[in-house]
């Protein structure tokens, strides 16, 4: 994988709470291109006697927006998203344009047709600018968005894609899982024909436990090779074997256990977060949206090596989970998202009884 890095330090502050760092290249891992930088609070407090805050988040999203704007019409950088488990572009449907991933540390989605595309559109641009403190709570739960851009690739005409932070970015070998969730996976809007279509799938798992397992890579062996389970894995899955989705995404018989017990714990904090979150929120139902999950391989040739309580520290580095997916997000109108939050409830479970066992 490149690992080319955006040239500029700058700063953006998109919600109160929020601050998004681009730094400058650092040599040898890990490196991210967003870092939090509370330690910078204090100075940004102070500018704000200076300049309000509004123009500085607008000044700071202008030259943000520029940035990517001009590296990501550099399509050299641009290739197929090779971390991509599921979603339009794998499969069969290889008439379908997939997902990008630049150089810089950014991945293209591909806008869907209206009102698919323009809906998911709209709400990354909705969540990413408001500072309704529900918002910037929900927001800090999805990748960074960084606007959308019209891109000609291979002589086509120009298409328009969503430019996002790339959550494995910094990863030498990432393990990704995607978890569509809900039992319910269309919204208020379906036809009857897309009710029976999404009914009829997963069905071992999607109905009884409000999850999907549409994918996942796994790694394994000193060179960390690649392994893929597609749609099928998760739509083969009974009931009664659920346990299988983290043996497969630990790769359990393989790896050291005391390495795994500390992502499956890493992971439970962040989805309790997430559940947590969604059980007092009453602003959004959200269909159809998965939870990516993802860890680097590298965690077990680091940490195996080493004591285990030097573990703890690096864990939270290796370890990824965010919403992704926002193609049917319809207004709560003060009602919990219960279809949500029963998909989430059992993946808890599903995480907390591996770690049981
Ligand atoms: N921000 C991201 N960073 C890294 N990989 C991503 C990101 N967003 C999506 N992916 C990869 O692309 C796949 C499809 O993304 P998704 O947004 O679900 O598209 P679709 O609308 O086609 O289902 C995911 O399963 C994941 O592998
Ligand atoms: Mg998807």
């Amino acid at each position: 994988m490149e690992s080319g890095r955006l040239s500029v330090s700058g700063c953006i502050r998109t919600h109160p709470e929020q601050c998004m760092c681009i730094q400058p290249p650092i040599p040898g891992w890990p490196s991210n291109a967003q870092t939090n930088c509370k330690e910078k609070e204090g100075k940004k407090e102070k500018d704000l006697t200076v300049k309000p805050i509004r123009l500085k988040q607008e000044d700071a999203k202008l030259s943000i927006k520029k940035l990517v704007a001009g590296s990501i019409q550099d399509t050299d950088k641009l290739k197929p998203l090779e971390t991509q488990v599921a979603g339009h572009g794998t499969g069969d449907k290889i008439s379908h344009r997939g997902m990008l991933h630049h150089a810089n540390g950014f991945v293209l989605k591909p806008a869907q047709a209206p009102p698919k595309g323009t809906r998911e559109i709209e709400f990354y641009e909705t969540i990413s600018r408001s500072l309704n403190p529900v918002d910037a709570k929900l927001y800090s739960f999805m990748p960074k968005f960084y606007g959308t851009e019209k891109i000609s690739l291979d002589g086509l005409p120009h298409s328009h894609y969503l430019v996002l932070e790339d959550l494995t970015e910094g990863m030498i070998a990432p393990c990704v899982m995607d978890i569509k969730i809900g039992a319910k996976t269309y919204g208020p809007t379906a036809s009857a024909a897309k009710i029976a279509q999404e009914d009829a799938k997963y069905l071992g798992t999607k109905k009884p436990l409000g999850f999907s397992v549409l994918g996942i890579i796994n790694r394994s062996g000193q060179n960390g090779s690649m392994k893929r389970y597609d749609k099928s894995f998760g739509m083969e899955l009974q009931t009664d074997s659920v346990k299988k989705i983290l043996q497969v995404f630990f790769n359990t018989p393989s790896e050291d256990r005391q390495v795994i017990e500390k992502l499956v714990q890493q992971f439970s904090v962040l989805l309790s977060d997430v559940q947590q979150f969604f059980e007092t929120q009453t602003r959004y139902h959200i269909y159809a949206s998965s939870l990516l999950l993802v860890y680097d391989y590298k965690i077990f040739s680091d940490a195996t090596a080493k004591l285990n309580s030097d573990i703890d520290p690096q864990i939270s580095k290796h370890v990824r989970l965010k919403i992704i997916d926002f193609a049917h997000v319809f207004p709560a109108n003060g009602i919990k998202d219960r279809n949500f939050v029963f998909g989430l409830d059992n993946l808890c479970k599903l995480f907390a009884d591996f770690s049981a066992k």
